[in-house]
């Protein structure tokens, strides 16, 4: 089973006065509850178990955009920095798929693929997924059966976050940064109707800001 850092459902995270927020979400947010700093730390340590467990072979990172890019970015960076600096190395190459399965705060029946890469240029590699945020896991579900059909040689999957949710499907990522509470987070690329990707730390949307990004 994959090891994770558990955030508490009694987790009472920072006054959003000790760290730079933007101005025009500063009353549209509860708390941060994943500081970015902390994301890194831990995203540095994720590349560190992803090499050591698929290292042996040429690495095809799969990003889930939108809300998996700046996790992304910046752990492919540290599989990069452990390349580079070590006598083993393995080369990375990148894809792209884009999937959209939400509406407001609410995760919708239909998992959508809506453009990105041909995942049959898959066929044979090891794909490492890339996503922001497992919650039902349907998404997560949805694209792995759709891998499937391309036959890949391994594929695993990494995600910064996992939901801890009664409506969760019981899929659980091969490697995850942070096991949060069932609130709906916003920050670090994860959206709220579009909203808040321009925002460094993972922080919890308070209602007033569900109202006025409404769709
Ligand atoms: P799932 O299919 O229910 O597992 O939902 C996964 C997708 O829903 C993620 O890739 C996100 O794009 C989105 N999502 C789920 N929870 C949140 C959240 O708290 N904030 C922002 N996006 C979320
Ligand atoms: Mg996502």
């Amino acid at each position: 089973m994959a090891s994770y850092l558990q955030i508490a459902d009694d987790e009472k995270g920072h006054e959003l006065d000790l760290f730079c927020i933007p101005r025009h979400y500063e009353n549209d947010l509860d708390k941060v509850i994943i500081p970015h700093g902390l994301i890194m730390d831990r995203t540095e340590r994720l590349a560190r178990d992803i090499i050591q467990d698929m290292g042996g072979h040429h690495i095809v990172a799969l990003c889930v955009l939108k809300g998996g890019y700046k996790f992304f970015a910046d752990l492919l960076d540290y599989i990069k920095a452990l390349n580079q600096n070590s006598d083993k190395s393995v080369p990375l190459t990148v894809d792209f798929i884009r999937v959209k399965s939400y509406c407001n705060d609410k995760s919708t029946n239909s998992v959508k693929v809506i453009g990105g890469d041909e995942l049959s240029n898959l066929r044979g590699k090891n794909v490492l997924i890339v996503e922001d945020i497992v919650e039902t896991g349907r998404t997560m579900q949805t694209l792995l059966s759709l891998l499937s059909e391309c036959h890949p040689k391994m594929v695993k999957v990494v995600s910064l976050l996992v939901k801890r949710t009664p409506r969760s499907s019981g899929y659980r990522p091969d490697y995850i940064g942070f096991e949060v509470p069932d609130a709906f987070l916003v920050g670090y690329a994860l959206d709220y109707n579009e909203y808040f990707r321009d925002l460094s730390h993972i922080c919890i949307l308070n209602d007033r800001a569900k109202e006025k990004y409404k769709v």
